[in-house]
C-alpha cells in the first residue's frame, strides 16, 4: 500500500476511535500556541516512560491541579514534587523533572525541536521525539513498543528483535506523514493498544487490515519475532 493511503486510513480512524486521555484534552487544534501545551505533553510523556496509562491518568491529574504550569512546577519545593510522585516508580524521573522545569522556565519555554528537547534532563529519543511531533506537530519519528509491532505486522518485517529495530525505524520514516505527526504517532499506539495487540490482532475492525502485509500472510501474531535470550 502507498505511504499515502496508510496514512489517511489512520488518521481517519484516529479522528473517529482516539482515546480521549486527559493529556490530548482540549485538543491541540483548540488552544494553538496554548503555552500549556507543551507543558502537558512533557509532562505526560516523562510520566509514561516506564508507567501505563491508567496509573498514570491520576498522577497526571493531581500535578496539573497542584503546578498548571511548567513555571509554577519550576517554583515548587523538590520534596513536594518528590511526595507527590510517590508509587509511580523511577524516582530519578521526578527528579530530573524539576531539574528540567527549572531550565525550560528560565529559558522562557520548551524549545521545539526534536535536537533540542534531546538536551533537557530526563528526556531520552524516544520522549523527545515524542514531545517534538505530539506537542509541536514536527515530522519526528516515534517508535514504542506498541509501533514496532505495528509496523513489522504492516510491512511484514521478519527479523528477530532487536536486529530489526533499524528496518522498522526506516519503515516508520517513510509512513510518517509531513502534517499531523503527533496526530499520527499517538494513533499507532492507540492501534497497537487496542487492535493490533501482542496476541490476538483484531484485523476485522482494523483501518489498515487492507494493506498489512501480515494480515494477507495469515499469522500476524507472530510479529515481531523476538530472538531467543
Ligand atoms: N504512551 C506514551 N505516550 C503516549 C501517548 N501520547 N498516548 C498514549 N500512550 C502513550
Ligand atoms: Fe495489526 Fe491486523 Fe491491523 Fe495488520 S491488519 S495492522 S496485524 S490489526
Amino acid at each position: 500500500a502507498s505511504t499515502k493511503t496508510i496514512e489517511h486510513a489512520l488518521l481517519h480512524w484516529y479522528d473517529v476511535h482516539a482515546r480521549d486521555l486527559p493529556w490530548r484534552n482540549p485538543p491541540r487544534r483548540a488552544v494553538p500556541n496554548d503555552p500549556a501545551w507543551p507543558y502537558r505533553v512533557w509532562l505526560s510523556e516523562v510520566m509514561l516512560q516506564q508507567t501505563t496509562v491508567a496509573a498514570v491518568k491520576p498522577y497526571f491529574a493531581k500535578f496539573i491541579e497542584t503546578w498548571p504550569t511548567v513555571e509554577a512546577l519550576a517554583a515548587a519545593d523538590e520534596a513536594d514534587v518528590m511526595s507527590a510522585w510517590a508509587g509511580l516508580g523511577y524516582y530519578s524521573r521526578a527528579r530530573n523533572l524539576v531539574k528540567c522545569a527549572r531550565e525550560v522556565a528560565t529559558s522562557g519555554g520548551f524549545p521545539k525541536t526534536e535536537a533540542e528537547l534531546r538536551e533537557l534532563p530526563g528526556l531520552g529519543p524516544y520522549t523527545a521525539a515524542a514531545i517534538a511531533a505530539i506537542a509541536f506537530d514536527e515530522r519526528a519519528v516515534v517508535v514504542d513498543a506498541n509501533v514496532e509491532r505495528v509496523v513489522s505486522r504492516l510491512f511484514n518485517i521478519e527479523e528477530p528483535l532487536p536486529g530489526a529495530r533499524k528496518a522498522i525505524r526506516a519503515r516508520a520514516e517513510e509512513i510518517t506523514p509531513a502534517k499531523r505527526a503527533g496526530d499520527f504517532a499517538q494513533a499507532m499506539m492507540d492501534l497497537g493498544s487496542s487492535l493490533c495487540t501482542t496476541r490476538d490482532p483484531k484485523c476485522l475492525l482494523c483501518p489498515l487490515a487492507g494493506m498489512c502485509e501480515a494480515k494477507a500472510g495469515g499469522d500476524p501474531a507472530r510479529l515481531p519475532v523476538k530472538a531467543p535470550k
